[in-house]
């Protein structure tokens, strides 16, 4: 919570401007996350993570997950309001995650969400959590404006957009199985890595080369990827490797995984960017925090002479200023939700928003 200060400096110098003020508050996993933004400057960030406790069970355990969300959610969303210097009266609207994710999850923080809302008379706003990620980019640049690429890698999602405006985008291409972070999240488990698996890949793969030959990803036309082919001759290498008694660099398969699996990320949005003519290339999601993946982005785009809007490492992974950014387009667009708003486990990428 180191950042806070800075965050309180920002919200003393508030008050000339009259940008909306939104409460973000996030709950679809393990991190119980609330955030406050005056148009786009971040006022505040706090997140409490059950990561931890679940990585004793080897991944998210959905009871515990809720659990964990109605012992922190009070003390997160005071926490951010305290350090944005902010009351909740002064607050312009409440956004909050619906979807898509872990349903017990969602509902603590959404429940939380429109009883503040109430209380106070809020506007309240639904966002789609995946629709959060992409909005980082908007907090990272603050000049950002579409039209842009963006490449959204997730646990759940892996696409290739075009961000026509702030509301509509169109999907060029994306995942036609796994998406990158699951892929990630299933080679850490058939390479014997602790969860959470995306970051245990990146940290055996430094110890690594990028030696081991695996097949092409999808070589088809067009953006779209797959990811189970790379999973599954992982899989195979490994397990050969067992059978034969032979030995082999775990920090190798590691490295060969995933130069595999962000070459292919970066070659298609850099494509995507010099077909649509687009001069920025936004990124969002949680796997957008691998070290490796930001520097090649930040190489290739260089060389194409493409700008790269990035969030910084924490705004990738789950985190309620997304959400915040995310209210405010919406905010802006006037879309509110009801109270009636319920959660959603699934929501496809590309539905037009519920609110
Ligand atoms: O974007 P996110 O919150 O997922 C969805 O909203 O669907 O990100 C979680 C995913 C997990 O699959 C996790 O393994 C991956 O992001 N991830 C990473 C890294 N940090 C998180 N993957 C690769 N490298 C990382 N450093
Ligand atoms: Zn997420």
């Amino acid at each position: 919570m180191g950042d806070f200060q800075l965050y309180a400096d920002r919200a003393a110098r508030r008050g000339a401007d009259r940008e909306p003020l939104i409460l973000g508050i996030e709950s679809s996993c393990d991190e119980t996350c609330a955030a406050v933004i005056r148009g786009r400057e971040l006022l505040s960030n706090a997140v409490i993570s059950s990561a931890a406790e679940q990585a004793k069970y080897g991944g998210v355990v959905p009871e515990l997950a809720s659990r964990a969300h109605t012992d922190a959610v009070s003390a997160v969303v005071s926490g951010a309001l305290a350090q944005a210097g902010v009351r909740g009266e002064q607050l312009s609207a409440v956004a909050v995650t619906y979807g898509a994710g872990l349903l017990g999850a969602l509902l603590v923080g959404l429940s939380f969400a429109k009883a503040y809302a109430f209380a106070l008379g809020l506007p309240l706003i639904a966002v789609d959590h995946i629709r959060g990620h992409m909005a980082a980019a908007y907090l990272a640049d603050t000049s950002l404006e579409p039209p842009f690429v963006t490449l959204l890698a997730s646990g759940g999602h892996t696409a290739v957009l075009y961000t026509k405006s702030y509301t509509e985008f169109e999907i060029l291409g994306s995942t036609r199985d796994d998406a990158a972070g699951e892929a990630f999240d299933k080679v850490a488990r058939i390479l014997g890595l602790p969860y959470p698996g995306g970051p245990s890949v990146e940290r055996l793969a430094r110890e690594g080369r990028a030696v081991i030959p695996l097949p092409k990803m999808f070589a088809g036309g067009g953006y779209d990827f797959s990811y189970s082919g790379l999973k599954t001759a992982v899989l195979n290498y490994c397990h050969n490797r067992e059978q034969r008694g032979e030995s082999y660099s775990r920090a190798d398969v590691a490295a060969s995984f995933q130069s595999a699996a962000c070459g292919v990320l970066v070659s298609r949005a850099v494509a995507a960017a010099r077909e649509k003519g687009c001069d920025t290339v936004a990124a969002g999601g949680g796997v957008i925090a691998n070290g490796y993946l930001r520097d090649l982005l930040a190489k290739r785009c260089g060389e194409a002479g493409l700008r790269l809007v990035l969030p910084e490492k924490k705004f990738c992974t789950d985190n309620a200023a997304m959400i915040a950014a995310e209210g405010l387009v919406q905010y802006r667009a006037g879309n509110f939700a009801p109270l009636t708003l319920n959660a959603c486990a699934h929501i496809p990428l590309g539905r037009k928003g519920k609110q």
